[in-house]
């Protein structure tokens, strides 16, 4: 993890883009445009596919010294017997440092358990990959301190105060999220009441906000003095958006 005052600004690609050039063409962007100096603590993460491209293309420029590679999910085990799955000793072989946990796409149009979570999390830890746990309610309805609570406890169930200072915890309310049909930004103020809930579970972890954070509302949540850092997903593909986005948290 980088241990700085920076604060992060951490992109989640999830199923973008399409091909491999236009991968290469954001890293691209982003060596162009951003400084180690000015920069924020960044974090990428490509679906699996594109890990090694941009593992080689961090590693062989200057972007090595100011992004890191994450990944958007771990499998359960380190057993061979998971078709479809990538270990997180395959994850740390490449370079991997940090891993996205529980996103909402994944609890909820993949069905993954609480359970499910995590054991991914206790993987991560096990394997030296900083965890990047998203918690979020999918509904802010006069349950949802409830509802966050007790995904705080399942999510959590097991790890020490060490362990649990690993995680970088992301809020990211559901219905926040762009995809989500009617998605609007939380505002900040709303945004400081979720984390007030989350802050006494985790009394050292730092949190991060997501949900449809963009160039005309990144700063307002990267001045929330609670808040890390911001995980940002459709922007983080948008070049130009982006780098605007990291300019704000430098
Ligand atoms: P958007 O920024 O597209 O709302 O996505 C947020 C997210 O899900 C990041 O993990």
């Amino acid at each position: 993890m980088i241990m700085s005052n920076k604060k992060y600004v951490i992109g989640n690609w999830k199923a973008l883009p399409n091909t491999p050039a236009e991968a290469e063409q954001i890293l691209d962007f982003l060596s162009g445009h951003v400084t180690g100096e000015t920069a924020a603590s960044i974090v990428v993460c490509p679906p699996f596919v594109y890990l090694e491209d941009v593992a080689k293309i961090l590693n062989t420029t200057s972007l090595n010294s100011f992004i890191e590679l994450g990944a958007q999910d771990i499998a359960l085990s380190d057993e061979p017997s998971q078709t479809g799955e990538v270990t997180g000793e395959q994850l740390a072989r490449l370079g991997v440092r940090y891993v996205i946990i529980g996103h909402s796409d994944r609890r909820w149009k993949l069905a993954e358990s609480e359970e499910i979570v995590n054991q991914k999390l206790k993987r991560a830890l096990q394997h030296e990959l900083t965890p990047i746990v998203c918690i979020g309610e999918r509904v802010r309805d006069d349950q949802f301190e409830q509802f966050l609570k007790q995904q705080m406890a399942g999510t959590f169930a097991g790890l020490s105060s060490e362990e649990l200072r690993m995680c970088l915890i992301a809020y990211e309310p559901v219905w926040a999220i762009s995809t989500t049909p009617g998605a609007r930004p939380d505002s900040p103020d709303e945004t400081r009441k979720a984390l007030a809930v989350l802050r006494p579970l985790a009394p050292e972890s730092l949190l991060l906000y997501g949900g449809s954070v963009n160039r005309s509302n990144a700063d307002d949540f990267l001045a929330i003095p609670e808040i890390s850092g911001i995980l940002v997903g459709g922007a983080s593909v948008r070049k130009e958006e982006f780098v605007e986005i990291i300019k704000q948290a430098a």
